[in-house]
């Protein structure tokens, strides 16, 4: 079994969390694993073009190309986010978005396979989780666990943090803050976000193990999300 990570965050692997917490979650799974950081890459949002449409290949020329056939080799993915204003940041959305291609005519390539979402924010990554489960849900992916934590707001960093009146800062630690080291929120040194990303990977290797049934899960899927968009209309 093959799984493919995906970190959307900006940052070098060394500075985000979002990398640090999916590679934690791909090593604690044990299956063979590729990782993919979205940081300098090129990816459009879906232009609605519906060059797809015949056969299930988005004609847009940029690194998503490099990354379908990866996307389809994949058993399973772990997809992470950081967030930005509240919900998951651009480069993942445009990703998220050009899954539009492997939807058309009853197309399989996806269907049934399992997912786990990471959201890493300053505050909280929950919302960035729930987003991509919702993309998942689309192609009939199961997301079977959701991993958040509280990642380093650029205010630690970016020269003003102490003096700025509307950043991160003031808003955690209050006025007159002086940053010290050991205050900047680190993934790697939160336990409850490592044991939640190690229970996760497990969980994966489990349900891989455990002879699992894509096309069972796809109908489970397949009816959960046509009862929501149902619901919605
Ligand atoms: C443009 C931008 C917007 C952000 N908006 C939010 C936000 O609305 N809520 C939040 O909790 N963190 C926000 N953040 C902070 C990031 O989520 C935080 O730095 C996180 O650690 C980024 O993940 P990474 O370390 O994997 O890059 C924002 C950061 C940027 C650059």
């Amino acid at each position: 079994m093959k799984i493919l990570g995906i970190s959307g965050s900006a940052r070098t692997p060394e500075l985000s969390g979002t990398y640090k917490l999916v590679k934690t979650i791909l090593e604690a799974c044990g299956h063979e694993y590729d990782i993919i950081s979205l940081r300098g890459k090129k990816i459009c949002g879906c232009t609605a073009c519906l060059g797809c449409v015949k056969d299930n290949v988005c004609k847009q020329p940029d690194d998503m190309e490099s990354l379908r056939d990866k996307i389809i080799e994949a058993d399973a993915y772990v997809i992470g986010s950081p967030n930005y204003f509240s919900t998951i940041n651009a480069i993942t959305h445009a990703l998220l978005e050009r899954l539009y291609q492997f939807r058309h005519r009853e197309a399989d390539l996806l269907w049934g396979k399992l997912a786990i979402a990471v959201g890493v924010g300053g505050s909280s990554g929950t919302c960035c989780c729930d987003e991509i489960e919702k993309f998942m849900s689309y192609s009939f992916i199961e997301t079977i666990a959701k991993v958040s934590a509280q990642g380093a707001p650029s205010c630690y960093i970016c020269g003003y943090g102490e003096t700025c009146k509307v950043g991160a800062l003031v808003m955690v630690h209050g006025e007159g803050y002086k940053i010290r080291k050991e205050d900047i929120p680190d993934v790697s040194k939160q336990p409850e976000a490592v044991n939640a990303a190690v229970e996760a990977g497990k969980l994966m290797a489990q349900r891989l193990s455990k002879g699992h049934n894509r096309k069972d899960v796809a109908l489970k899927m397949q009816k959960l999300v046509m009862e929501k968009f149902r619901e919605s209309t």
